[in-house]
């Protein structure tokens, strides 16, 4: 026999059964994004690989280790998109967007690769669903943006979610703290792991993400950027907290939250749930005030998030029955078929879902078959040419017409 295929290592698919309560995270999602006026946007599945170097930043693990990247025919440099918001600010510059009254509002969802260790909650292709406003600098826009968020994990009841708030500052007001992080680095670098040595330099705020107990040590007595933000990023600070209060939403300030994408500026958030184990975020973003005109755009404040889906569906975890179906027609004899196939192509159009038989069963089979599909309705064309629909619900069955049957089963 020939070798079976498996899907790829850090792959998975999507079976039927497991697509009931993903699609009800997608409805949820549809609408709270447009109540909010954020619209949808699709981008390719593979980028420039430059597009994630200058975008993500070449300090990251993502681009150090986890792109899938690969040369075209022509000699290209291609990657397949790890994050979706260094595409989505290409395409507001390569589009324009900047013209449009602001901020932009775009919402997303869609395969996302990494070359990561797979594990639960951890895949090497993911699915992400996301939210950017682009072109605003209020701290309205982070309320807004982290609101979506936290309404969509509310309305799908996740359980043991806890949203976690910090502020990176500003790029400029920054730079001062990074040089008094450094020096604390350096001064206790034979305690940190080889990693984050090797980024002391490059990426040192990675250093308090570190899972080293050694590093973990160094990083108790680490100075906070928090306690280091300049006066215009502390009141930015101030008003996203106030006002996320006005809306509700609950969070705890975390002082040590980093993120593992180098364009975040000011606010940066993430949500982690309980229930979710090591990979503990669900979802999280913030502020990228730098990045569109880092992308060759003018200087555009913006902010957004993504969130796993599969994060969000492990957390759930409980399938959503399946619908049944609204008539399954079981037929007596072939030269019932023709009728049946008419009816229910019939039915369909008005927008009822109905099936039969395509495998051949025996009379007994196809009633069988209806009741594994949970047919609310079986109509039966018996060999002598009459039929009967029966109510799965009440037992009851009635000799009926073919042309009857509509005004019968419409729900
Ligand atoms: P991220 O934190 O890298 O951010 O990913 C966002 C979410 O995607 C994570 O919280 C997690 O739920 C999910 N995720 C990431 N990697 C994997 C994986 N290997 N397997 C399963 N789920 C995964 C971003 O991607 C940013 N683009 C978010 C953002 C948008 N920031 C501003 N705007």
């Amino acid at each position: 026999m020939a070798d079976k295929f498996k899907a790829p290592r850090g792959t998975f698919d999507v079976l039927p059964e497991q697509s009931a309560q993903r699609r009800r995270l997608m409805r949820a999602a549809r609408e709270i994004f447009g109540r909010a006026g954020y619209r949808n946007i699709v981008t390719p599945s593979f980028e420039d690989t430059a597009l994630f170097e200058r975008g993500v930043g070449k300090s990251t693990d993502i681009v150090r280790k986890e792109m899938f990247t690969f040369e075209d025919k022509g000699g290209r440099s291609l990657t397949l998109r790890p994050e979706g918001t260094a595409p989505i600010c290409r395409a507001y510059v390569e589009h324009g967007m900047h013209t449009l009254p602001q901020p932009v509002k775009l919402a997303y969802s869609g395969p996302f690769f990494r070359h990561e260790r797979p594990q639960a909650g951890r895949y090497r292709q993911f699915n992400q669903i996301g939210a950017e406003a682009i072109g605003s600098a209020s701290p309205l826009a982070d309320v807004e943006v982290i609101s979506l968020l936290s309404d969509l994990l509310e309305e799908m009841g996740v359980p043991g979610v806890e949203l976690h708030l910090g502020s990176l500052g500003s790029i400029e007001a920054r730079a001062a703290y990074l040089e008094e992080l450094k020096s604390h680095l350096r001064s206790r670098s034979d305690e940190l792991s080889e990693d984050v040595r090797e980024r002391i330099e490059i990426n040192p705020l990675r250093a308090f993400d570190s899972d080293d107990s050694g590093t973990q040590a160094v990083m108790a007595d680490a100075p906070h950027l928090l306690d280091h933000l300049d006066t215009a990023d502390a009141e930015h600070f101030e008003e996203v907290k106030e006002l996320l209060g006005a809306a509700s939403v609950e969070f705890t300030i975390d002082p040590t939250l980093v993120r593992g994408l180098d364009y975040y500026t000011r606010t940066i958030f993430s949500f982690v749930c309980s229930e979710l184990g090591a990979q503990s975020e669900i979802g999280g973003g913030g502020r990228y005030d730098g990045l569109i005109k880092q992308l060759g755009g003018p200087d555009t404040p913006a902010i957004g998030w993504a969130a796993g889906i599969e994060r969000i569906l492990l957390a759930l975890d409980e399938e959503v029955e399946l619908p049944g179906t609204d008539l399954f027609i079981a037929v007596g004899g072939k030269e019932q078929q023709a009728k049946a196939v008419a009816l229910a192509s019939e039915l369909r159009h008005h927008g009822l879902s109905v099936e039969m038989d395509l495998a051949g069963r025996s009379m007994k089979g196809q009633l069988k078959q209806a009741d594994r599909i949970r047919s609310a309705n079986i109509l039966v064309f018996e060999e002598d040419g009459t039929s009967s629909l029966r109510n799965s619900a009440t037992n009851e069955r009635q000799q009926v017409e073919p042309a009857q049957v509509l005004d019968l089963i419409r729900p």
